[in-house]
């Protein structure tokens, strides 16, 4: 059995099945038992995992992973220098930022940031609507760059541009659109060269800067967790999204007809989140997410891991009891019936409630849903929902690193071998979502057992990816030769 979801079984225990609340029960147990991720199921996900990665890297859509090639064949040295800006956009926010490398003994040696939330309109308008936010913004920002920032004379700014959307890239610093996901939707960019449209917004709001290398964020994250920790070989982005990048060996990849790199590798941005298998445990409620999402068919897994969905997921149950087992009273609250009205912060939040009466549970319900009052065992029933949707999340996440870890034969200790494996982690719910790191660590370590366990090690990368793009920007810059850098 999970061993997050331990809660469960406290709660059924203690309830009497009798009227409405025997109903309500058999939700929960239907729930509970579709959303099981027993260690074999892990296993098997994780198997086709690895093998849809080999399917992904040797023919263009060979699976559901696309597997791209982000023409990263060098991460960091820890040797770059200079000034440089990084932009990120991916999630519900956009931060600008501005870091100085210092080489090898400076590091990073100062750092700004600036996040911007993007008005929600801008994510389904136009192209040009949402580049010329961001371009306004990225200008602003420039413009407060002080004395510190100081850029030889004669020389254009440099941007790393984090752009956490499937893109074929066509080179380090090009790329086409090849759909949205996370809930945006603006057609006129698929197909769109991204930096092309960055560029543009640029010079229409007359701002002179050099897009020096595009990347994903789960590649700006390993390139910034391999800066400061060299056993890094994959990064994970839990987020509003979720994806893995990977080194692998460039001769794995048949579907690269290009140059073979001098290091002999290729990060690889596998876009895991549009991963799907017979194997995945889905619900009826992930059935209807996804029939009414702007992406059907598309990004099962992240439906069902990431925090752009936990908690519709969660309000998608609560409907269900509120509808078939009036579980909040006779009427249903109105407000339940808006989608994506539960965000998981707030099933994060009612989830690590501690309290006897669990009164953040109730102050959640009854500030989001307007429900006035709620009893202790109404409360725990959420509780446990919670923890059935968020552990399911969390094994998978555990799963789809396994699966990189096999990939790489990194999965099992290798006799006299002591070698590392250090894996990236960024994103809110990896971040603030507590339980939800912690099932996805044990289970991990549940997968490897206890002896390769010792070899990997998860460490949080915060704000790796912008870093990273700045990084990446810098060892691509185009004043590499110039002596004065
Ligand atoms: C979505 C995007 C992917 C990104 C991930 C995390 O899955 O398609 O490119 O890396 O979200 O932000």
């Amino acid at each position: 059995a999970a061993v997050c979801a331990a809660s469960v079984y406290i709660v059924r225990r203690r309830m009497q099945s009798s009227g409405k609340w025997a109903r309500v029960i058999e939700i929960l147990r239907v729930l509970e038992e579709d959303c099981a991720t027993p260690i074999g199921k892990l296993r098997q996900v994780a198997d086709a995992m690895t093998v849809e990665m080999h399917a992904g890297l040797a023919s263009e859509g060979g699976s559901k992973l696309k597997m791209l090639i982000s023409y990263v064949d060098n991460l960091p040295s820890g040797e770059e220098h200079g000034f440089f800006y990084a932009l990120d956009l991916g999630g519900t926010n956009f931060r600008v930022m501005r870091v100085l490398l210092g080489g090898k003994q400076g590091r990073v040696v100062k750092q700004e940031a600036k996040e911007v939330s993007i008005p929600p309109h801008l994510m389904t308008s136009g192209s040009d609507e949402l580049f010329n936010f961001i371009a306004e913004a990225l200008a602003n920002f420039v413009a407060t760059e002080g004395e510190d920032f100081h850029l030889p004379e004669g020389r254009q700014r440099e941007l790393g541009f984090t752009f956490s959307f499937p893109v074929k890239q066509t080179s380090l610093s090009s790329g086409t659109l090849i759909k949205w996901t996370k809930g945006f939707s603006i057609e006129d960019t698929v197909g769109q060269d991204v930096v092309g449209a960055l560029v543009k917004a640029m010079e229409r709001v007359g701002l002179d800067m050099n897009v020096t290398a595009l990347v994903n964020d789960t590649v700006g994250t390993l390139a910034g967790g391999r800066y400061y920790n060299p056993d890094v070989v994959a990064a994970v982005i839990l987020g509003t999204g979720t994806n893995a990048a990977y080194v692998e060996r460039a001769h794995a990849i048949p579907k690269w007809h290009g140059l073979l790199p001098k290091s002999g590798e290729m990060v690889i941005n596998m876009e895991w989140g549009n991963f799907r298998s017979s194997h995945l445990p889905l619900t009826e409620y992930d059935h209807l997410l996804d029939f009414d999402s702007l992406n059907p068919g598309e990004q099962i897994l992240e439906k069902i891991i990431s925090g752009m969905y936990l908690g519709e997921i969660l309000r998608r149950v609560l409907l269900k009891m509120a509808d078939e087992a009036a579980f909040f009273g006779d009427s249903v609250p109105p407000k339940l019936r808006i989608p994506f009205i539960i965000r998981t912060p707030n099933m994060s939040a009612m989830h690590s409630d501690t309290s006897p009466d669990l009164k953040v549970v109730g102050s959640k319900l009854k500030d989001i849903l307007e429900v006035p009052t709620t009893s202790l065992k109404m409360r725990k029933v959420v509780v446990s929902l919670c923890d059935i949707i968020a552990s399911r999340g969390a094994r998978l996440s555990a799963a789809g690193i396994y699966g990189i870890l096999k990939k790489l034969g990194r999965d099992a200790p290798k006799d006299g071998e002591t070698q590392k494996s250090v894996i990236a982690m960024d994103g809110g719910l990896f971040e603030h979502y507590t339980q939800f790191s912690e099932c996805m660590e044990s289970s991990l370590k549940e997968l490897l057992g206890d002896e390769a366990s010792d070899s990997v090690e998860v460490i949080h990368s915060n704000d790796g990816s912008g870093v990273g793009a700045a990084l990446l920007a810098a060892s691509h810059s185009q004043y590499l030769d110039d002596s004065e850098t």
